[in-house]
């Protein structure tokens, strides 16, 4: 996330925790604004410390609660959903947090290491009914997985970069080899 240029996004990071990814997209990254939303006081007080600690509070908005409830809407260029083992429970909330454009996710997940393909199908598929369902038009694409580690045996803790955006924009970045569809790439070989 660092190594992001972010300087004109505004990011929701739905499991914000004490900061992990809030403080690099800032600071680091640069981004314009952040949603942090976290519902453990304790990691919020700990969230408050570090962005002060780190001259970066005033393009910090918190938001303290379930983020199903305090997430903004149609606001975001990216969506962080860093829970394990599973963030789907907040799929719908990161779609309806991005802009009506579309945007980027980046969904952790924990998955068996026969299963990521598998997963990667499914991140994809659900997003893009969940986007539908919403009355998006969008094309969904993962760009990239990311094995951050082994969690447990045969479990790996997964990032997938969900591109999500307009199917006719979609269609001209595909012509100019823009997307490049980790699905379509790896066909499930690894
Ligand atoms: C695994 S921690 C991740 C924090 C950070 N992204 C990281 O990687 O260090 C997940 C955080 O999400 C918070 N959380 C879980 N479910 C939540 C929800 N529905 N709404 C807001 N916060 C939630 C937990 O309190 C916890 O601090």
């Amino acid at each position: 996330m660092a190594r992001l240029d972010c300087r004109d996004e505004v990011i929701v990071d739905l499991f914000a925790g004490i900061g992990y990814f809030v403080l690099p997209f800032l600071v680091r990254a640069k981004a314009k604004l952040v949603y942090a939303c976290e519902w453990n006081r304790y990691a919020v007080e700990a969230l408050q410390r570090n962005l002060h600690a780190n001259s970066v509070a005033e393009r910090c908005v918190i938001l303290e609660g379930d983020n199903r409830v305090t997430a903004p809407k149609g606001v975001a260029d990216r969506v962080c959903l860093g829970l394990l083992p599973t963030s789907e429970c907040s799929w719908l909330t990161a779609v309806r947090a991005l802009r009506s454009e579309g945007g980027i996710l980046h969904v952790h997940g924990n998955v068996k290491d026969s299963e990521e393909c598998l997963w990667t199908e499914h991140v994809s598929k659900l997003l893009y009914e969940i986007a539908r369902s919403e009355g998006y038009c969008w094309e969904v694409s993962v760009e990239h997985v990311e094995r951050v580690k082994w969690y447990a045996p045969h479990i790996r803790h997964l990032v997938a970069d969900a591109l999500t955006v307009d199917a006719w924009v979609y269609m001209s970045l595909k012509k100019i080899g823009r997307i490049t569809t980790v699905l379509d790439l790896h066909a499930c070989t690894t």
